[in-house]
């Protein structure tokens, strides 16, 4: 077992510099399924999560060359199967993206439903619509899903009932090489929905209206081969973003697209931190020990405030002055970190979507846990807040999603340590 030690209460500045989105690479790196030629991708961020998809790939029988930790070049023109691994599609919720993108080639595709991290219930039914509208036959039995087409998938017009990236994506990669033109009507429009548009139609495919609420795909026979970067995570930003704010100092968050960060750098100033936007950085500046002012938040689709921030600026919320009030508007159940940071000290009332914060003056250090993975670099904000020494537990969830989460805070001046626990064993103070 590998756990967090930290010894926190320390101001942090410096420079750390973005990785590429996760949530982009992991629907990028199936959408190469869909081209006919090497595709390399650049700045892709090397996390667990990221490296699962590329190990699907390869394991159904793609070519992937590892140019260096952060860039790929893959092949899946000699693909020779349309069932990605059981178990690894299993463990991650993005594994629903070979779906489109295995129809989209072959009009066929076999997997396990989806998993990741439990927000309540994940319906995918939006997918299945879509799927279905364009002409594929989908049949789910013990806990597979089978899709099929007769005569391939056809364009058609898609009105999702829910605001969804997922379904938006996915639609998107089965249209790509469908017959005719399909409509995405109520699509989704994070910065990631337009990095997969960008990354299909710089390999042919023909998308427009990617980041507003229509998206049309005009159907292409194939797509070839090319080369495309990654654009910064966006919520990997706004985490070192919440840092800074949560420990004071001064933190300048490097390539960055500034534009992507508004609702958190928004709601940031609202509380009283400094944020400086410049072309491709932002600077977060908090004097040490100055308490921040409340403030209310609700997670909204994007460009709405992004329900990936939320556990991190409750952190914030949870030593502010005053109550503050939370309403998620994504998920239903995303306050399982609320329990742990109880154990800090926090003073948090939950009831169904909203949570109200009582700020307390500071957070005590604790034995806590990463339920999730953003609620997990929520706890690891508030342990590096707290003075004292805490104990993160099931950090594996962070891993899945920030790249040298250790180094980089290393850099920044955070005394973290990953340290490896032998059954009841003791673990060693870090000052
Ligand atoms: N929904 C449906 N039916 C569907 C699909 C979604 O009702 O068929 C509902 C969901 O239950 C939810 C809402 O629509 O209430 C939005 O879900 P969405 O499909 O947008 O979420 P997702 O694609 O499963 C992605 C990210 C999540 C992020 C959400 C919202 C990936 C792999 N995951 O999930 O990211 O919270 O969008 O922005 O892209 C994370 O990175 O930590 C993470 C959880």
């Amino acid at each position: 077992m590998e756990k967090y030690l930290i010894s926190g209460g320390n101001p942090l500045y410096g420079r750390v510099d973005i990785s590429g989105a996760k949530n982009a690479a992991v629907a990028i790196i199936p959408a190469a399924i869909l081209v006919d030629g090497p595709c390399r991708i650049e700045n892709i961020p090397n996390i667990s999560d990221v490296n699962h998809m590329v190990e699907m790939l390869y394991k159904m029988g793609a070519s992937v060359k590892m140019i260096n930790k952060n860039t790929f070049e893959i092949d899946c023109s000699h693909l020779r199967s349309v069932a990605p691994p059981h178990d690894m599609a299993r463990s991650m919720r993005a594994s629903y993206y070979f779906i489109g993108a295995l129809l989209g080639r072959f009009g066929r595709a076999t997997i396990d439903l989806p998993g990741g991290c439990y927000f309540g219930v994940r319906p995918i039914d939006q997918h299945i619509k879509g799927f279905e509208a364009l002409g594929a036959e989908i049949n789910i039995e013990h806990g597979m899903i089978d899709a099929t087409t007769r005569d391939g998938l056809h364009g058609n017009t898609i009105y999702l009932d829910v605001v969804t990236v997922g379904a938006t994506i996915n639609i998107m990669l089965a249209a790509v090489r469908a017959e005719g033109v399909t409509v995405i009507e109520n699509a989704a429009k994070e910065p990631h929905i337009v990095d997969v548009a960008n990354f299909l139609n710089s390999m042919g495919a023909d998308i427009k209206g990617a980041g507003t609420d229509v998206i049309k795909i005009k159907g292409v026979r194939e797509l070839h081969g090319g080369s495309y970067s990654i654009i910064p995570d966006q919520i990997e930003a706004g985490t070192y973003m919440a840092l800074a704010a949560a420990t004071g100092g001064e933190i300048e968050i490097c390539n960055v697209i500034p534009k992507h960060l508004e609702s958190i750098t928004a709601k940031l100033e609202e509380m009283g931190a400094e944020v400086i936007e410049k072309d491709d950085s932002v600077v977060v500046r908090k004097e040490p020990g100055k308490r921040l002012e409340k403030a209310n938040i609700k997670t909204l689709p994007y460009p709405g405030f992004p329900t990936d921030m939320q556990p991190q600026l409750a952190v914030l919320l949870a030593t502010a002055k005053g109550t503050s009030i939370v309403t998620e508007g994504v998920w239903d159940n995303r306050y399982r970190y609320v329990d742990e940071l109880k154990r800090m000290g926090a003073v948090i009332q939950v009831d169904g979507k909203v949570a109200v914060y009582e700020g307390v003056s500071e957070l005590s250090p604790a034995s806590v846990k990463a339920c999730d993975l953003r609620a997990g670099a929520a706890i690891v904000i508030a342990a590096l807040s707290a003075s004292g020494t805490s104990e993160v537990e099931d950090i594996y969830h962070i891993e899945r999603g920030y790249e040298d989460f250790v180094t980089k805070l290393t850099a920044l001046g955070a005394r973290i340590k990953k340290v490896q626990v032998p059954d009841g064993g003791e673990l060693e103070r870090v000052n």
